[in-house]
């Protein structure tokens, strides 16, 4: 019988949406008349944008067409859409980049994932608690990791508590790491760093000789001025850093499926003989090999994000979910609930009320809401206390779930 990776026994629980997904599936046999308003997951509600939807449909047609027909695509996605990112999304913040350092892909939760392919099993990884799950559950199925402590916290693995006290900023770690997972604005506290703040981070990972590894899946969402879209605005970091973006939340592709990752040249990690190696070459021949491009109708939908009319449309949709989360975060806090992100961020994380466990919230608001919201400890212990919402949905049933909430906890 062909053996197993045992690292994946490791894993405390299920993946943390699919566990939702089934007590709610639960909830709505049992109660099959309720009304239950979903705010768990960041899955996005808005149709597409127009301009991309025809960008969309003129690509299938010219699937159809013998003269314009495409079949395989580089690997590393098309040179028209890299040259459109860096030109429309980077070059307005002064970062510069080649085609060649820009990889095309199928979605960042993938990249977060597959990026482990091309470092070494014995780097230190630094994650933040609460996190993004994927971080974390790919390390442990790698086999980076030992067991789990009564906390769910995976052994070998350096922990940064994103805290109240903290700001959701977390302290640099006091030993000596070589991976860093950072995710501005953060997912799933919803709060933003600085550019000074990301500076003390660049600035610890070149003296250590450290990667960065920087998912700005929520950048598009920022509206603070100055607040930093790309890890590229600090000054050092393509010596120390790799960015994770994605066209999911900002145009509404979480089922459409497109990401990208940037891998500067000049990113160098070092070989077992301690001899530097070039990051972009080794991700470049990791894709070449594993990969056969993101699909081209839907490259042809993510170019169209940057034409004028796409961008006037994709953004008016931000516009939307941003200002749900402001019903969102302006209505918890007449309720008397302290709360955090929501202003450059889609998601809000607020402090559970009665000093309710994450969970007991979780079934609380399920039960006498039919409202679904994210538990923090969810995203690690340090979530304990706290739990997200999300602002993807439909205004009025955002409005409404605000509504049934301050009912309920409303002083
Ligand atoms: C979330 O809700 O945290 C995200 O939708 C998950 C993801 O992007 O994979």
């Amino acid at each position: 019988m062909a053996r197993i990776n045992d690292s994946y026994l490791k894993l405390k629980a299920g993946y943390l949406f699919p566990e939702i997904g089934r007590r709610v599936g639960e909830f709505t046999k049992a109660n099959p008349d309720a009304q239950v308003i979903r705010l768990g997951i960041g899955d996005v509600t808005q149709p597409l944008a127009p301009a991309v939807l025809k960008a969309f449909h003129d690509a299938i047609d010219d699937l159809a067409s013998t003269d314009r027909f495409a079949g395989y695509g580089p690997e590393q996605g098309y040179g028209w859409l890299s040259e459109l990112i860096i030109e429309k999304s980077y070059k307005p913040l002064g970062v510069e980049l080649k085609t060649s350092e820009m990889f095309i892909s199928d979605g960042s939760k993938c990249d977060c994932a597959n990026i482990l392919d091309i470092f070494a099993m014995d780097n230190v990884v630094a994650i933040g608690d609460p996190v993004y799950p994927v971080y974390n559950d790919t390390n442990v199925m790698v086999g980076r990791t030992g067991e789990a402590d009564d906390k769910g916290h995976y052994q070998g693995i350096v922990y940064m508590p994103f805290t109240e006290a903290n700001n959701f900023v977390p302290e640099l770690p006091q030993e000596k790491v070589d991976l860093i997972y950072l995710c501005f604005p953060n997912n799933p506290t919803g709060t933003v760093a600085t550019k000074d703040e990301l500076k003390k981070w660049v600035d610890y990972a070149i003296a250590n000789d450290a990667i960065i590894l920087f998912d700005a899946a929520y950048e598009a969402f920022i509206t603070t001025p100055g607040i930093p879209h790309s890890i590229y605005e600090i000054e050092g970091a393509k010596q120390c850093a790799i960015e994770f973006r994605s066209f999911s939340k900002t145009a509404g592709f979480t089922g459409v499926r497109c990401g990208l990752v940037v891998v500067p040249e000049e990113l160098m990690g070092t070989t077992a003989d301690g001899e530097t190696y070039s990051l972009n070459k080794l991700w470049n021949r990791r894709t070449s090999t594993k990969f056969n491009g993101a699909s081209y109708p839907v490259q042809r939908a993510a170019a169209a994000v940057y034409s004028d009319e796409g961008w006037a449309q994709v953004k008016a949709t931000i516009d939307y979910y941003m200002d749900n989360a402001r019903i969102i975060r302006e209505g918890l806090q007449s309720a008397g609930i302290s709360c955090y992100g929501g202003v450059d961020s889609p998601y809000i994380w607020l402090k559970t009320p009665e000093g309710l466990s994450s969970w007991d919230f979780f079934d609380k608001l399920l039960q006498e809401c039919h409202v679904v919201g994210t538990p923090g400890s969810g995203f690690g212990p340090a979530g304990e206390g706290f739990f997200r919402l999300s602002a993807f949905g439909d205004k009025e049933n955002v409005t409404e779930a605000v509504k049934r909430i301050k009912e309920k906890w409303g002083k």
